[in-house]
């Protein structure tokens, strides 16, 4: 592939590749010498249009880590802020000859858009209720690790389901990789057609939890609610929100995983998200690198050998 914008078109072997060689870059994390010279020489912009903590510093950190120049473009100060299109700043960026593009934006499809009109390689950092990439195969990554497989196991997906791009790279991901995908959550933050991806839908939390070997909670993404249906924080707590009591009903060892950022006392108990027993969410956030990194190498690969041809 020439981008990544999208679990949508990656098979399994393709997805196996990157999380094995995302492992690599596990190790390389833990040394003391953390550089590798796969980018050595390529530039790396990131455009992040929408706010990020993790993706953004884990895209940088992989990128200096892999030897590219890397430079964060301030969108907030940029002169977007003075009506420039989406397409004519990512031209201007294009004519400074980047090498690899790494984009958030708000609006779904307009990384996609974007990728067609530059001549480097564009990774999607999320695309409003799209695509995260990435943050699906981190996810991947750490279940792997943590279960032992990346397959045949039930993972309950909890929350905010018809406004997350999280969610919905996952059940891409974990579908692909045949497993048993379920989401929870109330039927006003479901979106319609989602069994179409063979999925079970729950809306009590209790039954969608039973037997689970993955929880993954995610948060209510009020940016993206447009003004509709907004839970009350209390109420959705009560009902939805992940405690002792409801984690119970998933199986002894089921991991708990929230892809951040949290809200604590919104959609999970903060003893839950700080249990080290059952909480993956820091080994989430470790993975991030690596697969970044991964993902950049493989990417670069490509591109140095379509230059070349
Ligand atoms: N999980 C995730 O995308 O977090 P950020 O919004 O902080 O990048």
């Amino acid at each position: 592939h020439r981008h990544l914008l999208g679990i949508e078109p990656l098979d399994p072997a393709e997805i196996t590749t990157i999380l094995d060689l995302a492992e690599d870059y596990v190790t390389l994390n833990r040394s003391t010498d953390k550089h590798s010279e796969a980018l050595r020489g390529l530039t790396q912009i990131n455009m992040f249009f929408e706010n990020s903590t993790r993706t953004q510093a884990s895209f940088e950190l992989a990128g200096k880590r892999l030897g590219a120049d890397v430079m964060n473009m301030s969108m907030q100060s940029s002169s977007v802020k003075k009506g420039e299109t989406l397409i004519d700043t990512a031209l201007t960026l294009n004519a400074m000859h980047p090498d690899l593009l790494v984009v958030r934006h708000p609006h779904s499809g307009a990384v996609d858009l974007l990728a067609q009109k530059v001549n480097c390689a564009v990774l999607n950092a999320g695309d409003g209720k799209h695509e995260h990439p990435t943050q699906a195969l981190l996810d991947a990554l750490t279940i792997r690790r943590k279960k032992g497989r990346l397959h045949r196991l039930t993972v309950a997906i909890c929350g905010d389901i018809a406004h997350s791009r999280v969610a919905r790279s996952n059940l891409i991901l974990l579908g692909k990789m045949e497993n048993r995908v379920r989401l929870i959550g109330p039927p006003t933050l479901m979106p319609a057609g989602v069994s179409e991806f063979g999925c079970e839908v729950y809306d009590d939390m209790r039954k969608g939890l039973e037997g689970a070997d993955v929880v993954m909670m995610l948060r209510l993404q009020k940016e993206r609610m447009d003004g509709g249906f907004i839970p009350s924080e209390r109420e959705y707590y009560h009902r939805y929100g992940l405690d002792a009591e409801k984690l119970a009903y998933a199986k002894e060892d089921a991991i708990v995983m929230h892809p951040g950022p949290m809200n604590r006392g919104v959609e999970i108990d903060g003893t839950i998200a700080d249990d080290i027993n059952r909480s993956v969410i820091q080994e989430q956030v470790e993975m991030g690198v690596a697969v970044r990194m991964a993902a950049m190498d493989l990417l670069a690969r490509n591109l140095r050998a379509a230059r070349a041809a």
